[in-house]
């Protein structure tokens, strides 16, 4: 007689050899679980865009792993966008991002830095409702200032981007490269 953990053994490995086929995205069979910043600017908060943001990026696929609405000072604004501190547009774009309140969202699904860029759309939203009509740019933002909503251009950003609205979550839990 068949002793009976070999048909327990047996069903374990169909369910790894289903797990493995349903949630790989790679052809290697790697996931690319990531996690971004992103953020809607005030233009995008003050004209009641929020809700439908938000259903677009569950439609998407990604899950909203934390969100809080911050209304921004100067100093955290430079000290956020500091990369742009010698632009021309810098003391605009700090007026503009102090102009209201923001809500900050962690993002989290496989290659979430890429998509959420993808579905932001190009910087300048005026380009953007021509070249990429059906981005969230092109739909809320007005300008190559006013575009509604920021993401993270990068991993090392989303690292440093994540802790600085959200202590709580450390740079290490950012990425993460799963081999199955
Ligand atoms: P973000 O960082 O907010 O996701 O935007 P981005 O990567 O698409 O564009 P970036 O070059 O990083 O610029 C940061 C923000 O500065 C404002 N900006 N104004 N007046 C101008 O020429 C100008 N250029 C950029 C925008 O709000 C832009 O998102
Ligand atoms: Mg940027």
């Amino acid at each position: 007689m068949r002793p009976p953990f070999v048909g327990f053994i047996r069903l374990l490995g169909l369910l790894v050899f289903v797990s493995a086929c349903c949630c790989s995205s790679s052809p290697d069979g790697s996931t690319n679980i990531e996690k971004t910043l992103a953020i809607i600017k005030p233009d995008g908060l003050l004209g009641n865009y929020t809700d439908d943001i938000k259903r677009t990026i569950l439609e998407y696929g990604f899950s909203i792993v934390k969100e809080k609405i911050v209304q921004l000072d100067e100093t955290t604004v430079k000290r956020f966008y500091a990369e742009h501190s010698s632009k021309n547009f810098f003391s605009s774009l700090v007026k503009y991002m102090t102009s209201g309140p923001v809500l900050t969202m962690v993002l989290e699904k496989d290659n979430a830095i890429a998509d959420w860029r993808a579905l932001m759309g190009p910087t300048d939203a005026s380009k953007a409702k021509i070249t990429h009509p059906h981005s969230i740019r092109a739909k809320c933002g007005l300008d190559t200032q006013k575009n509604c909503v920021h993401g993270s251009d990068s991993p090392k950003s989303a690292q440093r981007e994540i802790p600085f609205f959200f202590k709580e979550l450390s740079p290490d839990v950012i990425t993460q490269h799963d081999e199955l």
